[in-house]
């Protein structure tokens, strides 16, 4: 895990400074935050022929953990065209790698077959306004994913109550929502981020469909 740390603070450095988005600064610093910790260590245990998707893959930075592992089917759907070019520059740089992003927003008309979901620092409230939306459209991420197996899905967690208009209360949520749109499953929670120490509280939640 040093060896990618280095390798991305390295390249993460190079970017020319109008480049680096407002999150991507936290994968200038010497630690990492703790949500790309956990991904890793939660990735190591799945096989890695598994097909793996993406939501929002910004500038690479967890894609970068899923090549470094040696995942080899993966999708990364970013739908910003110049952080697409970004992180596609960064993966062929660093590992080589070719045709894992796809410049797409991921919606519920996206058809792929995943084993892996994975959605983490990527909550947007456009076009929600009630919980239920938001939940909703998180299951229909899910089925168009084609029900996967694993989930690795980040929420800003609702013991999270300041007034935030970039995040309003509908995206926050707890452990019993999540379980409502995956009653069928094994989830194991994680907290990754905790105000005031950070500006939002969130949660990674690792979810296991069973069959
Ligand atoms: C805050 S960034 C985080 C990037 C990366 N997941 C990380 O942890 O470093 C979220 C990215 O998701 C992208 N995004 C959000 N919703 C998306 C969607 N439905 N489909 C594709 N990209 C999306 C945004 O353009 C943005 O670049």
């Amino acid at each position: 895990m040093e060896k990618l740390h280095d390798l991305l603070i390295r390249y993460n450095t190079s970017i020319p400074q109008e480049s680096r988005t407002s999150w991507s600064k936290q994968f200038l610093a010497a630690r990492f935050p703790e949500y790309w910790y956990r991904v890793y260590s939660l990735l190591m245990g799945i096989d890695r022929d598994s097909r793996v998707v993406e939501i929002g893959c910004g500038q690479a930075d967890i894609t970068s953990i899923l090549c470094y592992l040696n995942f080899k089917n993966i999708s990364a759907y970013e739908r910003d065209g110049k952080l697409a070019h970004l992180a596609e520059e960064k993966l062929r740089s660093l590992f080589g790698k070719e045709g894992i992003v796809i410049l797409s927003e991921f919606n519920n008309q996206t058809t792929t077959d995943a084993d892996v979901l994975i959605l983490v620092n990527c909550v947007y409230a456009d076009g929600i306004h009630t919980k239920n939306e938001y939940l909703d459209r998180i299951i229909s991420w899910y089925e168009a994913a084609n029900k996967p197996r694993y989930l690795l899905l980040e929420f800003i967690d609702d013991s999270y109550i300041e007034e935030d208009e970039g995040f309003p209360k509908c995206v926050r949520l707890n452990a019993q929502d999540v379980r409502r749109i995956f009653p069928n499953s094994q989830i194991e929670v994680f907290p990754t981020y905790k105000y005031p120490i950070n500006k939002k509280s969130k949660n990674l939640y690792f979810i296991t469909t069973l069959s």
